[in-house]
């Protein structure tokens, strides 16, 4: 039965990466067009597996399975289907499509539940449109900030708040972005902690002028200075094993081949499982930064967008996911995740683990992300057996 759930999770990944908010590649932003037909379309798949489907304020998709308890509190399972720009098809959608497959699987069973179950498809992990990331989720924790508000169009989304307390806990399966997996030969692993993130901004303001008169030692080049900035980035992270930093992004202004770039905007991104270690290696980076633009004559702007603390995954769930993954013969893997996920965002207010599944070479962010049907059954089966046990242990 759960190779057919495990096809129909396949195939719905492949239907869901054709919706995209550009031709010819998949990307779907925070509360755009292609977001809300992809909601549409989930929704209609979480209504064949019997979940009764709402969008709430921040555009979250949720699908609700009531228990017959009175009173009874809520479990729930979930992931992003927002992406990045050019992705693959799995980074998020796979762990929705595994949670509605596990509750299909769960109703042919015959099993009644003493909570509720939901499964949220959330609207915004990886923070393509704002830069700040989990808006979905932590508007439904209620956790965003002043800032966060500040910097969004949508400011209703914090009408999508739960009240604290009615969550029993979180579930999430995602790919794991990463070849740990795939070298223990294993089609899925549990997942430790995930990385905390700071997410930034700089910008670097020199003079725009003639790219044919102006001499070199007499230019204030702000593309200059910014690439030796992100030349110098790789050094600073390897000087801390286990730290990562990406520049993701560069703006340039005007954009001319015959204009001295008076404009230079990038992001920054840097990540650590320990918070002091990446707020230490941020500090670093701001001084180099500055050192660069002071010798050169530019101005500096920096600013922090977003900063998400390490979280470590609740270990009485995680307990169950190894359990869960011994009870089908495997050996159980405990990895971390270096990722962000919207567990880390829903352990600000219950108890969150998840599941991890192989994926090819490791790769995401990536149109060429690939994931083998064999492993989505184990997913499936797992995620199943997950909140079975929980049923009965509660
Ligand atoms: C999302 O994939 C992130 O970790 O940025
Ligand atoms: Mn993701
Ligand atoms: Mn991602």
């Amino acid at each position: 039965m759960s190779a057919n759930h495990a096809k129909v999770v396949m195939h719905r990944c492949g239907a869901l990466a054709q919706i995209s908010d550009d031709p010819g590649q998949l990307t779907r932003t925070f509360a755009s067009p292609a977001m809300r037909r992809a909601n549409k379309l989930v929704g209609s798949w979480m209504r064949e597996a019997g979940l009764q489907v709402h969008e709430d304020a921040a555009f979250n998709l949720l699908g609700r399975w009531n228990s017959n308890q009175r009173g009874a509190k809520t479990f729930l399972l979930g992931s992003h289907l927002d992406t990045v720009r050019d992705a693959g098809k799995y980074d998020g959608p796979l762990g929705v499509l595994t949670a509605i497959a596990a509750v299909q699987s769960l109703r042919e069973r015959g099993v009644t539940l003493p909570f509720n179950l939901e499964v949220v498809g959330f609207s915004d992990e990886e923070g393509l449109r704002y830069q700040t990331t989990y808006l979905g989720s932590r508007a439904l924790a209620g956790t965003l900030a002043a800032a966060d508000l500040a910097r969004i169009k949508e400011k209703q989304i914090v009408k999508a708040r739960r009240p604290h307390g009615e969550f029993l806990g979180y579930a999430e399966v995602h790919i794991e972005q990463g070849p740990v997996l795939e070298k223990n030969n294993l089609p899925v692993g549990v997942v430790t902690a995930i990385a905390g993130q700071s997410r930034l901004r700089a910008k670097f303001l020199g003079v725009a002028g003639h790219a044919g008169t102006v001499p070199m030692n007499l230019r204030h080049d702000a593309l200059v200075g910014a690439a030796e900035f992100v030349a110098s980035v790789p050094s600073v992270a390897s000087a801390c094993p286990g730290l990562v930093a990406t520049v993701g992004k560069l703006e340039v202004a005007p954009g001319a081949s015959n204009v001295i770039p008076g404009h230079a905007a990038l992001t920054l991104d840097v990540r650590d499982q320990t918070d002091a270690r990446r707020l230490a290696a941020v500090r670093r980076l701001r001084a180099k930064a500055k050192a660069i633009a002071q010798r050169r004559g530019l101005k500096l702007t920096w600013t922090p967008v977003q900063q998400t603390a390490a979280v470590q995954c609740d270990e009485t769930l995680t307990q169950m996911f190894s359990k869960c993954v011994a009870q089908r013969g495997l050996k159980v893997l405990k990895l971390p995740s270096g990722a962000g996920h919207d567990a880390a965002a829903l352990a600000a207010i219950c108890p969150a683990a998840m599941l991890f599944v192989r994926c090819k070479g490791g790769i995401s962010h990536n149109p060429a992300e690939s994931v083998k049907a064999a492993d989505v059954r184990v997913a499936v089966e797992v995620l199943a057996d997950f909140i079975s046990r929980l049923a009965n242990a509660a």
